[in-house]
């Protein structure tokens, strides 16, 4: 196969040249002129269903063809035969689930903390209709119910980046389809299908687009499944737009440089990180403890950029100090971002289920970008030097 760099740079772009194009084209249209009757209604009754492509795509909402790139390209990437995408990843896990759980009747999932706060939300606001236990990866054999129609699981875990054996986790489902969100890792360090997983999702809006500036989702599954997703997607009129389809699928084609670059400097940080005086923890795969099922080399091809940390004192203060690191929601862009799960991202995680997965109050993200990373350690450093400072002060006094 390929290498990663070239697919990412080539991938969804086959019919360019037949189209007499070289960049990506953007088709806004939200209706599409029929040739004839017949073959109009041939082509709804088949997207109707599901099918990746027709003779037209008729409406807006059914199908775009410069969305339909984006999915092909994301699809390949992922070693999967189909993709869907949605206007957000949370648009994407609800269609997920919708597909697997109410439209096969099983309504039980099986789910594995800590998730994207959102995540963890939606799965037990009962909003969805669904049974949701969370299990520890070695209790998932245990919670699957005759009435399971999904296991879900992140790996790398945001925020806490835990990880999780997908080879274990697959076998102890058995039948039950694995949804693993892929939104950290992406396809350049990790490919879930690869050891089982029969869906893999992605908030498009992090390191796919990789600037800030898109809002996507998109999962990868087996065209079955996908015709089924798809087929949600047509009927709830989740589709992403074709703007956004654009910029995520011009995102694929740096997603490996970014990556790399980005990643080298997080593990440089995660290592100065870890001993500096103020910071009591550093969570970040391949640090002394992190991976205890050896996943770093055998699923995970890299640590990531992303990392989280833990200081002695309240944080607040520090966040308020960095000039480089934007304090926002969010990750994979192009420039670093830092946040405190617990008063954001994970705000809405019940406070007991937050601090059982590790996710203290002084536990802070961050979402390393492509700055130099020297000018990246200085500022984060000077800001952790006012939590020593407030702290002497506060002993002291
Ligand atoms: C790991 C993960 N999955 C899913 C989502 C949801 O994606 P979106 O915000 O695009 O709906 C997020 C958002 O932060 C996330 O971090």
């Amino acid at each position: 196969m390929r290498s990663i760099h070239t697919r990412a740079v080539h991938a969804g772009r086959d019919e360019l040249t037949a189209l007499g194009v070289h960049a990506l084209p953007i088709d806004l249209s939200t209706t599409y002129p029929l040739t004839d009757a017949d073959s109009g209604e041939r082509a709804l009754l088949e997207l109707a269903e599901g099918a990746p492509a027709a003779g037209s795509p008729v409406y807006g909402r059914l199908i775009n063809p410069t969305v339909s790139r984006f999915e092909r390209a994301l699809a390949e990437l992922e070693g999967l035969p189909d993709a869907v995408a949605f206007g957000s990843g949370m648009a994407a896990l609800v269609a997920t689930v919708q597909a697997a759980c109410l439209v096969t009747g099983r309504r039980h999932v099986v789910a594995l903390r800590p998730l994207y706060g959102g995540t963890d939300h939606l799965l037990t606001s009962g909003i969805l209709g669904v049974e949701v236990t969370f299990a520890d990866a070695g209790e998932v054999a245990a919670a699957i119910r005759q009435d399971t129609g999904l296991v879900i699981a992140e790996t790398p875990a945001n925020p806490t980046l835990d990880l999780v054996d997908l080879d274990a986790l697959v076998a102890a489902a058995g039948k039950v389809p694995v949804l693993v969100d892929n939104t950290f890792a992406t396809p350049v360090l990790q490919n879930p299908a690869a050891h089982g997983a029969t869906y893999v999702l992605h908030s498009a809006t992090k390191y796919l687009g990789g600037h800030g500036d898109a809002m996507g989702g998109i999962v990868a599954a087996p065209a079955e499944q996908a015709a089924a997703i798809r087929s949600l997607r047509i009927a709830t009129g989740a589709l992403l737009h074709p703007m956004s389809a654009y910029l995520l699928h011009r995102g694929l084609a740096t997603l490996p440089l970014r990556v790399e670059a980005a990643q080298r400097t997080a593990a440089e940080l995660a290592a100065r990180l870890s001993v500096h005086p103020a910071v009591s923890a550093v969570h970040y795969p391949g640090l002394a403890g992190s991976d205890p099922h050896g996943v770093l080399g055998r699923q995970l091809r890299g640590p990531g950029a992303v990392l989280s940390f833990e200081t002695f004192e309240e944080s607040d203060a520090m966040l308020a100090e960095l000039r480089l690191f934007t304090h926002a929601v969010s990750l994979g862009s192009v420039d670093s971002l830092v946040e405190r799960p617990a008063a954001l991202t994970h705000r809405l995680v019940p406070d007991a289920d937050r601090l059982a997965c590790g996710i203290s109050p002084k536990l802070v993200r961050v979402s390393v970008g492509l700055e130099d990373v020297e000018d990246l350690w200085s500022d984060l450093d000077a800001a952790l030097e006012v939590l020593i400072r407030i702290n002497v002060i506060r002993i002291t006094s």
